[in-house]
């Protein structure tokens, strides 16, 4: 489990030297939560968005092919239809919207029509995987892009990250963010896991390595390196990560990706995540519990003595 006395000040350090979140302009009542994370709403679904975004449950949003396809996009000229209203309807505030070309000459060309919907922009560059889809691909294509892309000032998210290490590379080559997809994670070790073994073995357990299939395989040395058995193996990536940043004071913004619950979302802002991109059936659920619902009642038929 997450240990709570491993919040290092340096974390607090590295945060403060970001942008401020909530500003209190010539107020006498400071904002308390200056530098808290941000929370995107991770769909592109605008009917679903927009009424987070007005409760200001959300400052920004991040999308994915699929996620465009599941909002009805059927084509190019839709997706861009869908892409400029969520911009619109957030700005200033970032919205990350996914290359979808394969080589890097494309893709910066790409990129470069991506940023000119908006200026909230922010180009979504796989990190890798390239040569799973055509095997004459270049496999670094998307360290490439993020690096040629910050060259020209062009905000980008590194995504698909799943290691330490990929995180370290995108920020390396410029991303403004790094999405770590901490559900898919931990769906994989949930499917992949040796039920007799401590949970997330399939990721680390090293004396497999000769049984285990290449794919399952890559990911192990960091979590052999960082502790063993975790149940929460997609948030000890979002500590590792951030405990790389804070060494080397990496101001590269820490984007909690693919969460599925709300433990979820408490595991990433103890861990000490920049952004939490969330469902929006999710974030639904924050005016929800049980113990709220049956409270406010009780007040509720309290206060009406007052009517007397
Ligand atoms: C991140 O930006 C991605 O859009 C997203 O979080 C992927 O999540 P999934 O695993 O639910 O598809």
């Amino acid at each position: 489990m997450f240990n709570i006395h491993q919040t290092k000040a340096g974390a607090h350090a590295r945060r403060i030297r970001m942008p401020k979140v909530n500003i209190s302009p010539d107020k006498k009542l400071l904002h308390p939560a200056e530098w808290a994370p941000r929370i995107f709403a991770d769909s592109a679904a605008y009917s679903d968005i927009e009424p987070l975004f007005r409760a200001g449950i959300i400052t920004g949003i991040t999308t994915n092919p699929t996620l465009m396809k599941k909002a009805g996009a059927k084509s190019w000229a839709e997706a861009e239809k869908i892409s400029r209203d969520l911009l619109k309807l957030v700005s200033p505030f970032p919205v990350s919207l996914e290359l979808t070309e394969l080589t890097r000459e494309k893709m910066i060309e790409q990129a470069r029509l991506l940023d000119s919907w908006g200026d909230n922009v922010v180009v979504k560059v796989p990190v890798g995987g390239y040569p799973d889809v055509d095997p004459s691909f270049d496999p670094y294509t998307g360290l490439k892009v993020i690096h040629a892309l910050w060259e020209m000032d062009i905000r980008t998210n590194a995504t698909l990250i799943f290691n330490s290490t990929q995180a370290f590379w995108a920020a390396n080559a410029g991303a403004t963010y790094v999405s770590p997809f901490l559900g898919r994670m931990a769906d994989y070790a949930y499917k992949n896991d040796h039920p007799e073994r401590p949970p997330g073995n399939c990721l680390y357990w090293i004396e497999d390595h000769k049984n285990t299939k290449a794919d399952q395989m890559v990911f192990n040395t960091e979590y052999v390196a960082s502790g063993g058995p975790r149940k929460d193996i997609g948030v000890r990536l979002i500590q590792e990560i951030s405990v790389v940043f804070t060494n080397y004071d990496i101001h590269c913004q820490i984007l909690a990706a693919s969460l599925r619950n709300f433990a979820q979302v408490s595991e990433c802002l103890l861990a000490g995540a920049d952004v939490l991109t969330v469902p929006t059936q999710v974030l639904e659920q924050v005016p929800f519990h049980p113990l709220t619902q049956a409270g406010m009642k009780t007040f509720f038929e309290d206060s009406k003595v007052f009517d007397k």
